[in-house]
């Protein structure tokens, strides 16, 4: 019998929130790999809230996803046919597999997918999705390239529960820093300083970003690693040190705006510390992947570094767990899982 293929395409351009209307699902028959192709079953996906601006019409780091396209995503599988010289039958891989139950690859696509085997010993596959893919890559090289941590110095993370953060404030508390988490509640609090090892978290949703940056932060802030951007990066401007490095991540606060991204009014911090704010995109250290995956599947094994996913099971499902994320009802790296092995 012949396999179907459940896809999710993007139906409309979302204004705020992303509802389900704005999505299609849709099915067809799944394909036999040409030449050098190679078909994968996909298992998990990675859901991130980069999803959200690749929604909007308009130019950044990659091109939108056109209407009616299948959702850009990325995601692991099996390989579950294969003409390609590199990928077999049974084969684990990660790549761009998009929101869809099947991927089917030319040999060419195959490449800019990033289709590449992964290994189970060194982790789970959700793991695989998160601290040794791209959320994992994202913290380890972020921080340590741009944000450069030296020992003693402090370290402050804001998304510290999420994918990237939880990643960001272990590698900075193996290096040797005062890693001092913001994230929105008592339970995500909680367990980064007690699950993760962190000195201290702030809860932005019940106190106030700057009380609680003067009692953990009593040196100041040395390096400042951002996911959320708006009024806590504003916050955390008026707390850096001399020299001090603000690693531009990300900025979930503002990417569900129906108005103009708002942009920290407390800027002129920089000129006064001579401090550097910089941007980062993890594809640019993509050659260096395999370095980072090493180290954090090392750091596993010895012990020294935990990582929680969220994993939501379901296709169909992918409208709402989708917006987990900008409600911060994800609770570790969000996985949407499609199917099992
Ligand atoms: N530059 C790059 O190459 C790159 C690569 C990967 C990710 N990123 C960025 O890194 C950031 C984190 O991504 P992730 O995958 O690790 O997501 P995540 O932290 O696992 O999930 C998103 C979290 O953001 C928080 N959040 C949502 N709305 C917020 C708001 N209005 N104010 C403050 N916090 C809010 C929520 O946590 P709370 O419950 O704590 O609020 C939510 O759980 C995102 O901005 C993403 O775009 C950038």
């Amino acid at each position: 019998m012949a396999l179907i293929n459940h896809q999710v395409r993007l139906a409309a351009r979302p204004v705020g929130n992303p509802k389900r209307s704005d999505w299609n699902f849709t099915e067809e028959p799944v394909g036999d790999p040409g030449p050098g192709g190679v078909l994968v079953k996909v298992l998990q996906l990675s859901l991130d809230p980069a999803m959200r601006g690749w929604m909007n019409e308009g130019k950044s780091y990659i091109p939108p996803v056109g209407i009616g396209e299948v959702m850009r995503a990325g995601g692991v599988g099996k390989v579950v046919a294969s003409s390609h010289a590199t990928f077999k039958p049974g084969d684990y891989v990660g790549g761009g597999f998009d929101v869809q139950e099947y991927c089917l690859l030319d040999e060419g696509q195959a490449k800019r997918a990033g289709l590449h085997k992964i290994d189970l010993r060194m982790g789970s596959l959700s793991q695989w999705l998160n601290a040794l893919g791209m959320p994992g890559m994202t913290a380890y090289f972020g921080l340590l390239e741009t944000g450069q941590p030296k020992a003693g110095e402090t370290v402050v993370v804001s998304g510290a529960a999420g994918a990237v953060g939880q990643t960001v404030g272990q590698v900075a508390k193996i290096k040797g820093c005062r890693v001092v988490g913001i994230a929105g509640g008592p339970d995500k609090c909680e367990f980064v300083v007690k699950e993760l090892g962190f000195d201290a978290c702030i809860d932005y949703k019940s106190g106030s970003v700057k009380d609680g940056l003067k009692q953990h932060c009593p040196n100041g802030v040395d390096v400042y690693f951002d996911n959320v951007g708006g009024e806590i990066l504003d916050t955390v401007l008026t707390r850096i040190n001399r020299k001090a490095r603000i690693v531009i991540c990300g900025a979930i606060s503002q990417y569900n705006n129906t108005t103009p991204v708002k942009g920290p009014s407390n800027y002129l911090s920089l000129l006064v510390n001579r401090a550097r704010m910089e941007g980062i995109v993890v594809f640019d250290w993509a050659d260096r992947y395999p370095e980072g995956v090493k180290q954090i599947a090392q750091w596993i094994r010895e012990g020294k570094f935990k990582s929680r996913e969220d994993i939501v099971d379901g296709l169909n499902t992918f409208p709402e767990t989708l917006n987990m994320l900008f409600e911060g009802r994800n609770f570790g790296k969000l996985v949407l899982k499609v199917a099992d092995e």
